[in-house]
């Protein structure tokens, strides 16, 4: 595995109290291996990104293991840390205008990274960059250089950040929401060019989303999150066709679709819990339809089921699963 996270707890200082946000993540990335992380706001996708970079607020307490190629993240001297952020790692974000200063041009963005590191001249990480703009699908990285960030669209701007993740050629790409903020054609474009980039360059990639076609179009496996555990991952063309998790099959048909009419669209009753108000036992069941006695008292841990892993006491035999 290039990524593995094992049973990662993580609990956040509010006023005088520790919030629980991440309750229980296991997951692994093998080199070169696409994973979507979905779930609703507030179920500790960001957090889980954090607890990767180590990059947590103050006061965080964690437990479990981050491992990234073998090493535990949360041993590394402050030095490694910077070596394993900038070269192992590129992160690409919901808003690329919060990330790229804006009183600068695009190629002094591009290049303050590299010129610190990198000791070719100037003139060559010039062409460097100009390539992976060219690479990310920019028509005129001459021009998209000399230009400032509020000259771009918010497309373009994220594919500058996209090649600025890529210019430290990492291994792993944590992208965070990185189609959320565009409107919807450029989301595809963005999403299918991190696929092809996923493919020729054999990069791994976490791709955190809300959205679950979105996932099953880039990712080879989904990961359904909810209350700050994973409660399904799969194979995403098995998960899309075969959801085992009561929540995840309630998302799949909470979603419109243009091929089907309703008179109202089904909807999850209630609303999703953060994991410090999480009750006892599994965290969805007082959404569930199909809950058991059991599953208000015993918090299902996620095993494997075939293909899929899955935490629910309805188990392989859930209606739907497999
Ligand atoms: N600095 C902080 N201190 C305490 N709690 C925080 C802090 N930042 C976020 N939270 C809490 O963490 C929870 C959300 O975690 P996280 O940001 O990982 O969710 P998410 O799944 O990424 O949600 P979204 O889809 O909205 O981005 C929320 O309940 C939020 O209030
Ligand atoms: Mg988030």
């Amino acid at each position: 595995m290039l990524l593995d996270i094992r049973n990662l707890v993580v609990e956040l200082p509010v006023g005088r109290e520790l919030r629980r946000i991440v309750a229980d993540v296991s997951l692994g990335i093998r080199e070169g291996e696409s994973l979507a992380l979905v779930g609703e706001s507030g179920s500790g996708k960001s957090m889980t990104t954090k607890a990767i970079t180590r990059t947590l607020p103050d006061g965080a307490q964690v437990s479990g293991e981050v491992l990234f190629d073998g090493k535990l993240v949360g041993a590394m001297s402050k030095r490694e840390l910077e070596t394993y952020r900038r070269e192992q790692i590129g992160l690409i974000y919901q808003d690329p205008r919060a990330h790229i200063n804006p009183v600068r041009r695009i190629e002094d963005f591009l290049l303050e990274g590299l010129l610190l590191f990198d000791r070719r001249p100037r003139a060559e990480l010039r062409r460097v960059i100009s390539d992976l703009l060219a690479e990310v699908g920019i028509a005129d990285p001459d021009r998209c250089l000399k230009s400032y960030p509020h000259q771009l669209s918010g497309g373009m701007l994220q594919r500058v950040a996209i090649a600025a993740a890529l210019s430290t050629e990492p291994r792993l790409l944590l992208a965070d929401e990185p189609t959320t903020a565009l409107d919807v054609t450029t989301q595809a474009e963005v999403a299918q060019l991190l696929k092809q980039l996923q493919a020729r360059r054999g990069l791994a990639v976490l791709f955190i989303t809300h959205d679950l076609d979105l996932a099953a179009q880039i990712c080879d496996r989904t990961a359904v999150m909810y209350a700050g555990r994973i409660v399904e991952m799969q194979p995403s063309r098995t998960l899309y066709a075969s959801p085992a998790h009561p929540y995840t099959r309630g998302l799949l048909q909470s979603r419109p679709s243009v091929d089907r009419r309703y008179e109202r669209l089904p909807t999850l009753p209630g609303s999703p819990t953060p994991a410090y108000e999480a009750p006892a036992g599994c965290p969805f069941a007082p959404r569930c339809a199909d809950r058991m006695p059991v599953c208000s008292t015993y918090v299902p841990h996620l095993t494997r089921h075939g293909l899929a892993e899955l935490a629910c006491h309805l188990g392989a035999g859930a209606p739907g699963g497999n």
